[in-house]
């Protein structure tokens, strides 16, 4: 399939980097050399303790060929091109960030399917609805009002019957020792990330009850795979009148 350059962002449209990414991530996603190397699927193997494969794979399971998908944030290695590949070409791919470098490193990898890069903040909904929404490994780099947010904004961008999924950090088990290393380490460099092991992603909702959700966990639960489902909801019939016969 031929691949289509389009979409190049203008500057001048793009939103606004929140002070959290361009603080704290900034050095990375600014930067395209350390975001180049990043972007190889071995350092994201490597850094993901092996399980990038298993994630991506779980997530793309979600996925229906041809529907209407939207992720905020764009990620590194090959999780937006196996999404892409689902949807398929008859289907819509919409990638939304705050970072024009990343949303331009990630449209220069030319991934087959046209996918609708757009600068934007997550924290407010696009107007449209989806079939699916997937926030990958994100909500850790979030200051908690900007993670609420994120996750309602996500929870109301989609269909009846659709699904947010989100991938991200998880409290690891007692017995996993990794934690022992994770957590000086997130205290360091990712401020926001033990919120992750201390609250879960459903109490963020604000209408929780009108979603189903279900949640797996990964490598000794270091990792969570949580989905939101919006119930359809059931309408019930009016009561015929009665009639005089
Ligand atoms: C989705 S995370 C993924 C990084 C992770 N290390 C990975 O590849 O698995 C990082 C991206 O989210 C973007 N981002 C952060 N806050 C955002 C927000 N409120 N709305 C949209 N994108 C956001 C950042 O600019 C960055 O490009």
């Amino acid at each position: 399939m031929p691949v289509n350059k389009y979409n190049l962002i203008k500057s001048s449209k793009a939103v606004k980097m929140p002070a959290y990414v361009r603080e704290i991530y900034g050095k990375i996603y600014e930067n395209e050399k350390i975001s180049r190397f990043l972007d190889d699927e071995r350092i994201v193997t490597l850094m993901t303790l092996g399980f990038q494969n298993r994630l991506v794979d779980d997530v793309v399971k979600e996925i229906s060929t041809n529907s209407k998908v939207l992720q905020i944030g764009c990620t590194f290695g090959r999780q937006i091109e196996a999404v892409a590949e689902k949807i398929g070409a008859y289907g819509k791919y919409v990638v939304i960030d705050v970072c024009l470098k990343q949303l331009e490193r990630c449209r220069s990898k030319e991934i087959y399917q046209n996918i609708d890069f757009r600068s934007y903040n997550g924290t407010r909904p696009l107007g449209e609805k989806f079939d699916t929404v997937i926030c990958y490994m994100l909500l850790h780099e979030l200051p908690p009002v900007t993670k609420a947010k994120v996750i309602n904004s996500a929870l109301s961008s989609v269909e009846e019957g659709g699904k947010v999924i989100f991938v991200d950090y998880h409290q690891p088990a007692k017995w996993n020792l990794l934690r022992f290393l994770i957590k000086p380490f997130n205290r360091l460099y990712q401020p926001f990330a033990e919120s992750m092991w201390k609250r879960n992603i459903d109490t963020y909702a604000k209408n929780r009850e009108y979603f189903s959700w279900r949640k797996k966990t990964y490598a000794g639960k270091m990792y969570q795979k949580v989905v939101a489902i919006r119930q359809i909801p059931v309408y019930e019939k009016p009561a015929s009148k009665s009639s005089f016969y």
